[in-house]
């Protein structure tokens, strides 16, 4: 909706869901900046948590331990102009939760049904007021199903491995074959978890963004914001 005295739009919640690697967080990101909204990245709460717990020598099978130790976890976001920062009990931790590693155990934890719960509550509260830009898997469907704008991204997986691998080559040492091994290892557990698995959600725009840029599918979202928030005046 239009705010007729400051020419500006009021602010909606746009939800980006999407398999690892489609570019959600690049994307929403940068949609967050162009729009002054904030954006708040729902994988790196589950990193965090799942950084925590290897840490700590919890594994995911042993709920009980996860549960408790949940209890004693206190995770921070702190939106920055490159990168949301991520804080784990006064630690920053950053750097430390987009390790390879951590990227295959996060599935194992976030299936944890309970733990979602926590992760949840903190997310609408963070949305609570509206201006957000939140990604994940569970956004549209389960997190904020009134959020006034649905994304579903989505790359083929030989796509999606390029570009991680284009990311992480000169620092961790991985072929392009392992991660298309790995991504779709990841897919399969998300998609097929019992609780919230990764759907696109009924009333998502579907978004195919193997032979897209990251501009051409920001200009692209935005153009669905202002349909919307037009929509609503
Ligand atoms: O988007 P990502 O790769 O940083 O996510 C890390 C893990 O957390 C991945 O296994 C999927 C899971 N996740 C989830 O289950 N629900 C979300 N809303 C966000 C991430």
């Amino acid at each position: 909706m239009l705010n007729a005295q400051q020419g500006t739009l009021d602010k909606i919640n746009i939800a980006i869901d999407g398999p690892a690697g489609a570019g959600k967080s690049t994307v929403a990101r940068q949609v967050a900046k162009k729009l002054s909204y904030v954006y708040v990245d729902t994988g790196a709460m589950y990193r965090a948590v799942t950084w925590f717990m290897m840490g700590h020598g919890i594994s995911a099978s042993d709920t009980d331990r996860v549960l408790g130790a949940m209890k004693e976890l206190h995770i921070e976001l702190i939106p920055g102009e490159l990168t949301q920062q991520v804080i784990v009990n006064g630690e920053d931790v950053t750097s430390y939760i987009r390790t390879n590693e951590i990227s295959q155990h996060a599935s194992s934890y976030a299936k944890i049904g309970p733990l979602r719960s926590v992760l949840v509550d903190m997310q609408r509260q963070m949305a609570a007021s509206k201006g957000v830009v939140m990604d994940g898997r569970d956004i549209g469907t389960h997190v904020l199903p009134q959020a006034e704008l649905k994304i579903f991204l989505t790359a083929s997986v030989e796509e999606r491995a390029q570009r991680r691998y284009q990311e992480i080559k000169d620092s961790q040492q991985i072929t392009l074959e392992q991660l298309m091994h790995d991504i779709a290892a990841r897919d399969r557990q998300d998609e097929q978890r019992e609780i919230s698995p990764l759907v696109c959600a009924e009333d998502a725009i579907s978004l195919d963004t193997t032979s897209m840029n990251i501009d051409e599918v920001v200009d692209q979202i935005i153009d669905y914001c202002i349909t919307k928030t037009d929509g609503a005046k």
